[in-house]
């Protein structure tokens, strides 16, 4: 048997034989001959596993399991009934008083993890609707926790939705200018984590990118004996275009000026991981980068570089983008979703936050 090497050499000198400056037709045709003959003394052929699904289903690297996902719901204070998000088909607000069955039917469908986003009835300067005791939040765990106690409540810690301005910490104006005050912000970031553990969530998720937040909500939560609670922080969070039709979802637009002082510039990557090493010498459980597929270089390198259980969340604009296409039947929604979850896990992700677990876990069972 001939060995690879010189097969390989041949084939090769032959797909240079035209630009040897020899130009006879008939020199071509052999040396196409010849290839062909190569060609069937090839050893490795990786086509041989893509023959069949049953030979594909068996080299697969990468498994969707309905366990990788958590959907993220939507509570408000301002709502009797559940009302759709328009910019996000197939998304809705939900009631504090319709958020328990909402969680239950993500549960009987065998999703395991929620991550609560709350729309106060009013919003200040202070955000105090962020960490009022009968919140929205804090009154949607209740009633979570008392119908679901095995599901894990995840809830996102930031100021935004409860900010009159819309901004995710403390701001003060400056003539022309605005400033996002980090340290101010942290504390109320520090009451908003806290209120949370009281109620119940198991995991509390910072989303604001201020400075130092991390190490601070580690601490008050361990001092108040919530040493159970868990983190996963948006460690790199990148100032993003796709958050738009969250904003419409939460309510929570900034009313000036954008979030590029406190979010990541898109542009870099040795910041990321900086960013992800800060938050797990803070105390973070779970590092998250956000958005999702067009940061696979980021998910990529935190898998190499760090031991953390990785979140990705997969954003309301990367949803619209592939809800807009299939309604234009420019692609299969089904199929699309499932290429772009398969692609987040195999970059790295262990955890994937998407709009799509509801359908995820059918299309899983099916
Ligand atoms: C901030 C927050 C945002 C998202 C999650 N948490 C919006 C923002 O930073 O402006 C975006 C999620 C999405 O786009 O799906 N509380």
């Amino acid at each position: 048997m001939q060995t690879l090497k010189p097969v390989l050499r041949q084939v090769r000198q032959s797909e240079t034989l035209p630009d040897n400056g020899e130009h006879s037709c008939s020199l071509a045709s052999n040396s196409a001959t010849r290839t062909l003959h190569d060609m069937r003394r090839l050893v490795h052929r990786p086509r041989r596993l893509r023959r069949s699904a049953a030979l594909r289903n068996l080299v697969r690297e990468t498994h969707l399991n309905i366990h990788d996902f958590v959907l993220p719901l939507f509570v408000s204070g301002k709502l009797d009934e559940r009302r759709p998000v328009a910019s996000m088909p197939g998304v809705f607000q939900v009631p504090v008083k319709g958020v328990a069955d909402e969680a239950r039917r993500a549960q009987d469908v065998g999703l395991e993890a929620v991550l609560l986003f709350g729309i106060p009835e009013h919003k200040d300067e202070e955000a105090s609707g962020a960490y009022a005791e009968n919140g929205v939040i804090q009154e949607g765990l209740r009633a979570i926790k008392s119908k679901c106690p095995e599901l894990v409540a995840i809830t996102d810690v930031c100021l935004c939705e409860y900010m009159s301005h819309g901004h995710c910490g403390v701001t003060r104006i400056d003539g022309e200018h605005f400033h996002v005050l980090n340290d101010e912000s942290v504390e109320l970031l520090v009451k908003t984590a806290l209120s949370h553990a009281a109620a119940g969530a198991d995991i509390v998720a910072p989303s604001d990118m201020m400075d130092g937040r991390i190490g601070a909500i580690r601490e008050a939560l361990d001092a108040s004996g919530f040493d159970q609670t868990g983190i996963m922080s948006y460690a790199a969070k990148f100032a993003s275009v796709f958050y738009g039709p969250f904003r419409e979802a939460a309510e929570s637009p900034p009313q000036f000026g954008d979030r590029r002082s406190y979010q990541m510039d898109f542009a870099n990557a040795n910041e990321a991981l900086r960013e992800v090493a800060l938050d797990i010498e803070e105390g973070a459980d779970i590092v998250m980068i956000k958005p999702a597929l067009p940061y696979l270089d980021i998910v990529w390198r935190v898998r190499e570089r760090f031991g953390k259980p990785i979140a990705v969340y997969h954003v309301s604009g990367e949803y619209a983008m592939v809800k807009a296409a299939a309604d234009k039947s420019l692609l299969d929604e089904h199929t699309a979703v499932i290429e772009i979850m398969t692609a987040l896990k195999r970059a790295g992700a262990d955890i994937i936050v998407t709009y799509w677990a509801r359908e995820l876990a059918k299309w899983l069972r099916e």
